[in-house]
């Protein structure tokens, strides 16, 4: 901890804050009348004055280091009986996580820690639609997107699913109309090529199950003849990407877009707009534009017909809206409707075991505990996320918004400056591409807890005539190889033994003790593909329980656009009237003047 959060005074601070505004979270604002009055309850709870860090189960886990710090994981991968307990499999996933700094000591420990923040009943929260997300006076009902369609799940006392399963319809009888070609561009022709913008949550989803599926046997079958792109940047030069080779003729544009207001989404929207409506003329963007949104007014005025618009609900946090309109639609327009059904099922398969598996059988929540094992109390703030399947390029990219918007924060839920950090660095590559890049310092240089995903079966398997290993059975070795060689490293012993000369020995060796976990899956279908999606989503929750922090609002993400509003103004002014640059400090307004100056925008 830093010197601040370590001086007593700032604790006493705190604590007096803390208490202050508790005291106002859960006596003033519920008589306001504002909350239900079963979210008043949760909230009173979710908002305890007690932080996780204050209690005993906290404080044990942070002795217990000290004993952690003793063993070395060549020692302890050599207790079949701890790597036994700490392999588990559900529904085809297999999970192992004996590679990680813990024992089942460790474990116990981890399991008193998510009572003590009552994890478990945060979990029920979650799942019955109470206002979790209390900055925002919201419920967060992902669950309910992929839930069977005779699931009862209720927010604000009404069932979601009727809802969901009307837009999945909605979807599935206008995807088939395009791919049947029932619904045509206004020159009659079949719309084959599908582009949808949007950025953040609106993108890095689809883009991720997208990518997943491209190679996959059934699904090429279905997506032939057509194209998926996505056009996220408000970097012009992402249009011209997504646009080279495209005709508008052929082309339908799904914008996407949860508020509606997003200034990249919209800008990108109106350039498309414009496209088509100059090659095909105005009453074009009728057949060729469609939308996915919770603000269906502002659909409207935009110039989309209503009737071709797909609703999703502020229940719904935009990095957690994959499987809603937001990548069910394109998704199904590329690949057919069936194919997504699937990934939605492998999802609420793992919806079911996070919701009812007991704590020491349930794959999110122990990946969760590791996780704030790692970060808070070993001390690593990052995580690699290196799937052994180029499918699974966009993994890493998704999970990272998943992961850091939800829980890189600063104050607990009700309010208050933490006193310990929350989140991690979550960046990753396939392998084996990642071991030329920036493996040396992972096993070298800083310590950073990865995360190995394998898949048994190939997408797309080669086997060369006279060889025996397969190249799938390549990549996979790199995929067993390399969690030991993290963990066992090599010591100057074994160098010696090797003959390598002394001068070397420092340099080649390597300290090992360096924590992963490795999950092995199946195969890599629509329905695998939905599983490891929800296993990270309700991982990334369960540490935000933890920490005590909403991890289902975004906050931080503000700032920045407000100032490039203010910008924006300045360059319109300075266009239009040639107006100086006001109202900036001495950097920023040299930059911007620098900028009108010598660029034509
Ligand atoms: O980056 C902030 C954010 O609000 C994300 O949470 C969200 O997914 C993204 O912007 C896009 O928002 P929208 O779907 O409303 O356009």
């Amino acid at each position: 901890g830093s010197v601040l959060f370590d001086s007593k005074l700032f604790a006493f601070f705190n604590k007096v804050l803390r208490k202050l505004i508790f005291d106002w979270r859960v006596l003033y604002l519920p008589s306001k009348k504002t909350l239900s009055a079963s979210s008043t309850y949760i909230l009173r709870i979710m908002a305890s004055s007690t932080l996780i860090c204050d209690t005993e189960p906290w404080k044990e886990l942070r002795a217990h280091v000290e004993d952690i710090n003793k063993t070395h994981l060549r020692d302890l991968m050599n207790d079949t009986k701890r790597c036994q307990s700490m392999m588990m499999e559900f529904d085809g996933i297999l999970l192992d996580y004996s590679r990680q700094r813990a024992t089942l000591d460790t474990l116990n420990k981890l399991f008193n820690l998510a009572e003590a923040a009552r994890v478990k009943e945060k979990i029920n929260w979650m799942f019955n639609g109470e206002h979790i997300n209390s900055t925002e006076n919201r419920s967060v009902l992902h669950v309910a997107l992929r839930a069977p369609r005779d699931t009862v799940i209720n927010s604000d006392g009404e069932n979601v699913v009727p809802e969901v399963w009307q837009v999945l319809d909605k979807i599935r009888d206008f995807s088939e109309r395009v791919r049947s070609g029932a619904w045509v561009g206004v020159t009659g022709k079949t719309l084959k090529a599908v582009v949808a913008i949007g950025i953040g949550g609106s993108f890095l989803g689809p883009l991720f199950v997208h990518t997943a599926l491209q190679t996959e046997a059934e699904a090429i079958e279905c997506a032939r003849g057509r194209q998926l792109r996505f056009l996220a940047n408000v970097d012009p030069i992402d249009v011209a990407r997504n646009i080279t080779g495209l005709n508008p003729e052929t082309t339908l544009v799904v914008v996407v877009s949860k508020t509606f207001t997003t200034a990249e989404t919209m800008l990108n929207a109106r350039t498309l707009r414009e496209w088509i409506s100059s090659a095909l003329g105005p009453q074009a963007v009728a057949k060729h534009m469609v939308a996915v949104s919770t603000n269906l007014k502002l659909v409207e005025q935009f110039g989309i017909d209503p009737n071709n618009a797909f609703a999703f609900w502020d229940w719904v946090g935009g990095r957690y809206s994959v499987c809603s309109a937001v990548g069910v639609l394109p998704l199904s327009l590329q690949y057919g409707f069936s194919i997504v059904e699937k990934f939605l099922k492998g999802a609420s398969s793992v919806d079911r075991h996070f919701y009812s598996a007991p704590f020491e059988k349930n794959i999110p929540v122990i990946l969760g505990l590791l996780s704030v094992w790692n970060v808070s109390f070993l001390g690593y703030p990052a995580r690699a996320i290196l799937p052994y399947s180029q499918a699974l390029e966009k993994l890493a990219p998704h999970i990272q918004q998943v992961s850091m918007e939800s829980n890189g924060k600063g104050v607990s839920i009700d309010g208050v400056p933490l006193p310990y950090q929350t989140g991690e660095i979550d960046f990753g590559e396939p392998g084996t591409n990642g071991q030329h890049s920036f493996y040396q310092l992972i096993h070298q240089g800083r310590v950073i807890p990865c995360d190995f995903i394998g898949v048994v079966k190939s997408q797309q398997p080669i086997y060369l005539k006279d060889e025996v290993v397969s190249n799938h059975d390549e990549v996979m070795s790199n995929f067993f190889a390399q969690p030991d060689a993290l963990a066992y490293g090599k010591t100057p012993e074994q160098l010696q033994k090797e003959n390598v000369p002394e001068h070397l020995v420092s340099h080649k060796t390597f300290s090992g003790n360096r924590p992963s976990l490795s999950i092995l899956l199946p195969s890599l279908n629509a329905y695998n593909i939905g599983q490891l999606l929800a296993i990270y989503e309700h991982r990334v929750a369960v540490q935000g329980f933890v920490w005590g922090i909403n991890s289902f609002d975004q906050w931080g993400v503000e700032l920045g656009k407000s100032l490039a509003t203010q910008v924006r103004k300045q360059l319109h002014a300075s266009r239009k009237k040639g107006e100086s640059v006001e109202g900036f400090n001495f950097s920023t307004k040299m930059l911007i003047t620098k900028y009108l100056e010598s660029a034509m925008g």
